[in-house]
């Protein structure tokens, strides 16, 4: 059985006062959802702060990006070495973070690995774009970023990694995939593509999210899937009510 795992990515909104009070105000909120995997992922500057507010509390912290290096020349980025102690996830490979930073297929992969060396487990996030997918593309284009993301990681780190999957015609915009479309590439794409990297027990224990204007509203239609076992949420993660019932529409859909 995998754990459903749902994660708030704040992305660049809450200064540190306001992420604070934020965590206090979710985190009884959420407590009693316990199985349910729960992670808030805070800007940098609120990380710490955070943390320590949800210390002893079983939400976790994730973080929204990682360098490669455990330390360096390298003006304003974040070692992994850094988040240790503060984040135990670390989203890697956002489509903002591909696309504004940038970041190649082969950087991620420096990424995930570099985290996993550190003992962060990673948010792998992989998605198509409008144009690819209109031009039928998706499996191909999610699972090559899939496979060049875990270039290198073997099998017994796939324990300590989470995929998403987040078209991103769908991330912000408020055009969500179907369930069931998010589904056959979760199940179809994703998990044949780590069949055949790791062989079917182990692509069996992965968990994988869908993300992309993930809201109250069709939160039961992506949880009755069963191929996909969370979701990564932007918006909807921003307000105690919303995410609560996020959290808890996935305990009540995957405890069927
Ligand atoms: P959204 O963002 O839920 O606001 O669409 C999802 C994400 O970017 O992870």
């Amino acid at each position: 059985m995998r754990k459903p795992v749902i994660a708030g990515n704040w992305k660049m909104y809450k200064t540190l006062r306001e992420s604070v009070d934020f965590a206090r105000e979710l985190a009884p909120l959420l407590a009693p959802f316990s199985s349910v995997e729960r992670i808030v992922c805070p800007t940098y500057i609120a990380l710490a702060a955070v943390a320590d507010a949800l210390k002893g509390m079983e939400i976790k912290v994730g973080a929204q990006n990682v360098h490669w290096e455990a330390q360096g020349a390298f003006t304003s980025q974040i070692a992994p070495t850094m988040l240790q102690g503060l984040a135990e996830y670390v989203l890697i490979g956002h489509s903002e973070s591909r696309a504004y930073l940038a970041e190649t297929d082969e950087l991620i992969s420096k990424k995930v690995k570099a985290a996993l060396a550190y003992g962060l487990k990673p948010i792998v996030a992989v998605g198509e774009s409008l144009g690819q997918y209109e031009a039928g593309q998706t499996s191909q284009v999610v699972g090559g970023q899939v496979r060049a993301a875990l270039n290198g990681v073997d099998a017994a780190n796939m324990a300590n990694i989470i995929l998403a999957y987040e078209p991103i015609w769908a991330i912000g915009t408020g055009k969500n995939a179907s369930g069931q479309l998010a589904n056959n590439i979760i199940g179809g794409t994703i998990r044949a593509t780590l069949v055949d990297l790791y062989g079917r027990s182990i692509a069996d224990s992965v968990g994988i999210q869908y993300g992309g204007s993930v809201k109250p509203e069709n939160m039961a239609e992506y949880m009755s899937q069963p191929d996909i076992d969370g979701a990564l949420v932007g918006g909807a993660s921003l307000k105690a009510d919303t995410f609560t019932e996020l959290v808890r529409i996935a305990a009540q859909e995957k405890g069927k």
